[in-house]
């Protein structure tokens, strides 16, 4: 299937991404930056799950962002969707089967951390997996990548420092934390965070962990920008809304697309000076 997926998109436009870039709730809008582009609805492409998230458009947007092909996925799937673990990393397996070797991932995170604002973006140093599953669960595939793939540089730590030196050029505050994934889709209770915050996490939310294994399975590089759309439960006298979530995301929609642009070409040069290797 995602041979049969990989063909369509190549049947849809003649660049070929090196770079792609999943955008989270609330975060579709750097889509609309791409040149020469060709949008593909999830529904077209073969074994493709429906992003059904409300913020979420389903979209995969092939486009030049300068020189560079990059893929976009304006909206994911999701575990709480109902999605299976496989259907979760459906996605990057295809952009991965495409030839992309460096991944952004972004999402809508709840910050525990209390140094955290509403608004701020944080750079993923490292991940918690709480959702309770993995996708290499199963047979491995083997022309993909390996049984037991090492996490221990998850998130590839040149790809964090070159975030941080594109932040600091553009004047974009950047924090950096431990990102916790939960099923949901209900949010956290106060005690929950607490127990996150005790465990080393630094924001939290619903997504990313699953991709980012499979990511790291295809040896492909990952980045992960998690955008503090609310503080998590507990933090604040107030009661979390997905309308907060998406309204922080429109609220930093400018600059997290000025730091996606600076940064993606940055990111594939060094994939391209230094090419990953997949044990
Ligand atoms: N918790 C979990 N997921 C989230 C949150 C949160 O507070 N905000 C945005 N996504």
């Amino acid at each position: 299937m995602i041979g049969e997926a990989k063909r369509y998109v190549e049947s849809q436009t003649s660049l070929r991404p090196k770079i792609g870039i999943v955008l989270g709730s609330g975060l579709g809008a750097f889509a609309d930056e791409l040149n020469d582009r060709v949008e593909i609805p999830y529904s077209e492409i073969p074994g493709w799950p429906p992003a059904t998230a409300v913020g979420h458009a389903g979209r995969l947007i092939v486009g030049k962002l300068g020189d560079l092909d990059a893929a976009v996925m304006a909206g994911r799937a999701h575990l709480y969707e109902g999605n299976t673990p496989s259907q979760v990393t459906y996605g990057v397996r295809v952009l991965g089967s495409l030839g992309v070797r460096a991944m952004v991932f972004t999402n809508a995170a709840g910050g525990i951390n209390l140094a955290l604002e509403r608004g701020g973006l944080v750079v993923i140093s490292d991940h918690i997996n709480l959702q309770g599953c993995n996708p290499l669960v199963g047979p491995n595939d083997d022309s993909l990548g390996p049984r037991f793939p090492d996490m221990s540089e998850a998130y590839s730590r040149p790809f964090r420092l070159i975030a941080k030196e594109v932040a600091a050029e553009l004047c974009i505050p950047l924090s950096e934390g431990v990102y916790a994934a939960m099923l949901g889709p209900s949010y956290e209770t106060p005690a929950e965070i607490r127990y996150l915050r005790t465990i080393g996490a630094d924001v939290v939310g619903m997504s990313t962990v699953l991709e980012v294994i499979a990511a790291n399975h295809m040896g492909m590089t990952s980045l992960g920008i998690s955008c503090v759309t609310n503080m998590a439960a507990g933090v604040l006298p107030q009661k979390i809304h997905h309308e907060e979530v998406l309204e922080t995301g429109a609220m930093v929609r400018d600059t997290l697309v000025l730091f996606l642009k600076a940064l993606a070409p940055r990111l594939v040069g060094q994939v391209t000076e230094q090419p990953s290797q997949k044990s």
